[in-house]
């Protein structure tokens, strides 16, 4: 709810939403005091203006005052909800401009506002929406009287996830040509403090790795200069008291609706107040503005809570599901892919790309996709980029027949492209030379072997939207990876004039999203998945054309775990690729245990990346098993509400179905303890009063992983490795721990759930839980009654329905009769 309203003559704004109020006041120089944004306040009619403004009656030390009419007035000491430069204000700037005079200094002051109930169009960049068209948009409109600019600041308010987005656009009201410095998208002053900012950071295949720090005083700067929002520095970020923990404490979080050069601070000044800025990094920003144009600002979304680090990742994740995925893959449940990047990378051709996805097809997998290289000279990374024409050596019926045959083992068919790349040794860049990111005639500097293509030049963009618009259509594509392999550098646009070079990198962004916007539009069938050598571009700005993003190129399930707790702050499960890969793994040669590698990509959009052709039997019946059993849970783990748990040796994570009805926990241990047998899971999410039946499902365990302990148990001596030891291993069935118990929603989260002991030194027998380094368990939650109020007695029935909606196998081993069932076809030996 967006409310004006007025007190003595001041104009002031309220906006809320279920839980947060956020509200400021325009002075009487015509400046926007901001004045407080927390816990939502019932103000009986009458807004508590007294209560709320900062009171003054001279200006601290040696601060400039704003003019002699207002002698107490000192921006220095003001909390506002834009600032620019020069009239006293000495912390980060809102806006920078230089006029036609050469002078710097900006003083906008308040000229009109108005309340929408629908968003105004945006030119060219992404943002916020909802399903019925419906949004409450307050403007603020704002006037540089000396030289006739215009600022407009925009709110949106998100009532349902407590969420409100704020952007900005510079009109050029004058005569002069205006050149823009500086634009932010979003400023919060916040008087206490002190505040932590918590970042994420990372680099190829680490990352998001969450780092703290507490400010009490100077600067701290989130930023990427990398042309794209990067791995180095996520666009995500979090302010809160420094005692915040996953369940308490006041938070704050922001995230920019933008793919590019991102730029947050937080300041702390000499008065202790707080400024959060976030906006397009002004680093080699300047935005040449003609009179009568503008330039907008991406989005910048916000969000409080005094729930912790558990209430901003509710918030964050209602609303990147609810207002910036869209399409027809919002809430479609996303299928169980086969990427062949791992299983082959260069080296594919027809015939091996059809057995490989036979093998898909056998083990339950639903979509096939063909990764890198399968286009014309394509046989390493310096080649053939640009040049999307399928190689007919490797593919001698194109890409249509190989999906057509895809197709007829009744799996889909996906492919992978670049498009936003150029290899020198490429037909493209032969007859488009003036189509790269170069500075003309001069040397430059490569990634990956290749350039980027100016997507600031519209031609370079219709060139894109045609070639790859028959690409898709020609070969009946029902997926899409779109990947983005080298930061940027010689940042030149050779389509702009010298003097705009400073807008190159901001329109190069809009350029991409313009190619985006016409491709999901032409086909909107299609599930796009973002990619940047992994997660190198992981924003809102993707997630409002792609709906998910392959996070990262580590596929080790222990990096995983880091890596996707680090993305479960601000982004939804749904939004998160997550491979199961060849061990030793690519990246790390780490060896994990098989049901750990499929527990931590379940927690994610699932898909395979290794040669399931050379599975043994017993290890594609396993295979064959994690597939189902996704697809029986993929309702909750893509779409219920996620909730971190322990975090350190021990992770936990429990996924909860919306009616909280159902919910898949994981606990993973990094690395045993010796003589700790004991162990809890804690759930979450949970209904308090429901009883559940919690369950894991067993598993043997074979034997051979007790190494030479055999023989404490052999009349024989078994050597390590042996015959003897193998054929043991087959003979004898170990069974590994059996739980369940049925139990309520409330002591499964407050007191947790008594877990069997694991082997910790001791206790080499059956129904133990084999819990050696990297291990991990899924554990089922199903609803089963309700605790009658008073009795504490279980009521069966759950409000008249049947408790999980259809019917279940009710044994622990939900699966097992299914797996006796799946037909033992010979394989390779283990
Ligand atoms: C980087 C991606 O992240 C990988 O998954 C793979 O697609 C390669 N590029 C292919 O070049």
């Amino acid at each position: 709810m967006i409310i004006r309203t007025e007190e003595g003559g001041t104009p002031i704004f309220v906006l809320k939403t279920k839980n947060t109020a956020y509200a400021f006041m325009i002075t009487p120089t015509g400046h926007p005091e901001h004045l407080y944004y927390g816990v939502s306040f019932e103000a009986g009619g009458k807004f508590p203006l007294g209560a709320l403004v900062q009171k003054r009656t001279f200006a601290p030390g040696n601060t400039v005052v704003y003019s002699q009419d207002y002698p107490a007035m000192a921006m220095e000491d003001m909390c506002l909800e834009f600032s620019s430069f020069g009239k006293g204000d000495l912390r980060e700037p809102f806006v920078e401009i230089v006029h036609s005079d050469g002078g710097r200094t900006c003083d906008f002051t308040f000229e009109s506002a108005r309340i929408t109930d629908e968003k105004e169009p945006y030119e060219d960049l992404p943002g916020s929406y909802s399903a019925d068209g419906k949004a409450e948009q307050l403007t603020v409109v704002y006037v540089d009287r000396q030289y006739s600019v215009t600022l407009e600041t925009r709110y949106y308010v998100w009532e349902d996830c407590d969420c409100i987005c704020r952007s900005s656009r510079v009109i050029n009201s004058g005569r002069d040509e205006l050149e823009l410095d500086r634009l932010m998208s979003l400023q919060l002053d916040l008087q206490d403090g002190p505040y932590a900012v918590t970042t994420f950071h990372g680099a190829w295949a680490r990352e998001m790795e969450k780092s703290t720090a507490v400010l009490t005083g100077g600067k701290l700067v989130n930023s990427s200069f990398a042309g794209c929002s990067s791995s180095r520095s996520n666009p995500f970020f979090m302010v809160h008291s420094p005692d915040a923990s996953e369940s308490a404490g006041d938070c704050y979080a922001f995230n920019l609706i933008y793919s590019g050069n991102h730029y947050g601070a937080v300041e702390v000044n000499s008065y202790g107040k707080t400024r959060i800025v976030s906006g397009i990094n002004p680093q080699g920003f300047r935005f040449m503005i003609p009179p009568g144009e503008c330039i907008e600002a991406p989005e910048c979304v916000m969000t409080y809570t005094r729930g912790g680090f558990s209430g901003i990742t509710g918030n964050m994740h209602s609303f990147v599901r609810e207002h910036i995925v869209r399409g027809v893959w919002k809430d479609k449940p996303r299928p169980i892919l086969l990427n062949s990047w791992e299983a082959m990378y260069f080296k594919i051709d027809q015939g091996s790309l059809i057995s490989l996805a036979k093998a898909a097809a056998r083990v339950g997998i639903e979509l096939f996709v063909v990764d890198d290289g399968w286009f014309l000279g394509r046989n390493d990374d310096s080649h053939a980029l640009g040049d999307w024409i399928p190689d007919p050596k490797k593919l001698p019926g194109g890409l249509e027949s190989l999906g057509r045959k895809v197709r007829e083992l009744g799996l889909s068919f996906g492919i992978w492209v670049e498009p936003e790349m150029v290899n020198a040794q490429s037909e493209l860049y032969r007859a488009h030379p003036d189509w790269a990111m170069t500075v003309p005639g001069k040397p430059h500097s490569e990634g990956r072997n290749q350039m980027l293509l100016d997507l600031a030049n519209p031609d370079v963009q219709d060139y894109l939207i045609d070639v790859l618009s028959g690409l898709f259509a020609d070969a009946g594509i029902s997926y899409v990876k779109w990947d983005f392999n080298r930061v940027f550098s010689d940042v030149y646009s050779p389509y702009l004039p010298a003097k705009r070079q400073g807008e190159t990198a901001h329109r190069y962004v809009c350029g991409l999203y313009r190619v985006m916007r016409e491709l999901t539009e032409r086909f909107p069938d299609i599930l796009f998945e973002g990619c940047a050598s992994g997660g190198n571009r992981f924003d809102l700005g993707i997630l409002s054309f792609f709906p998910q993003i392959w996070a990262s190129d580590n596929t080790d399930a222990v990096s995983r775990v880091h890596i996707q707790e680090g993305y479960s702050f601000g982004y939804p499960l749904s939004t998160v690729g997550a491979h199961v890969s060849a061990c030793p793994n690519h990246q790390t040669l780490r060896e994990v245990p098989p049901d750990t590698r499929f527990n931590v990509a379940a927690f994610g959009i699932l898909g395979y990346e290794y040669d399931i052709r050379d599975l043994s039997a017993k290890d594609r019946k396993e295979m064959q098993r994690q597939t189902s059993l996704y697809k029986e849970w993929r309702d909750v783990l893509q779409f219920g509400k996620f909730h971190r748990g322990r975090s350190g040796n021990v992770h936990e994570w429990t996924c909860v179905s919306p009616d909280r009805k159902r919910a898949v926990g994981m606990l993973f241990r990094e690395l045993a303890l010796p003589n700790a047998p004991g162990e809890r899971f804690f759930a979450k999410g949970l209904d308090p009063k429901m009883e559940y039946r919690f369950y894991c499902i067993s598993q043997d365990v074979d034997v051979r992983q007790f190494g030479s302990l055999i023989n404490t148990r052999s009349p024989i001596h078994v050597r390590q490795g042996s015959l003897v030891h193998s054929a043991i291993a087959k003979a004898v069935r170990m069974h590994g721990e059996t739980e369940d118990e049925t139990v309520s929603g409330e002591v499964l989260m407050n007191a947790g759930i008594q877990l069997s002991q694991a082997f910790s030194g001791t206790g080499f027998a059956e129904g133990m839980r084999f819990f050696p380094d990297f291990s991990s368990r899924l554990y089922f939650m199903e609803a089963v009654g309700c605790i009658a109020p008073g009795t504490g007695e279980r009521e069966p029935q759950i409000a008249g329905e049947t408790v999980s909606g259809e019917a279940r196998d009710e044994s622990p081993g939900t699966n097992a009769g299914e797996l006796d069932e799946i037909s033992d076809e010979t394989g390779p030996e283990e």
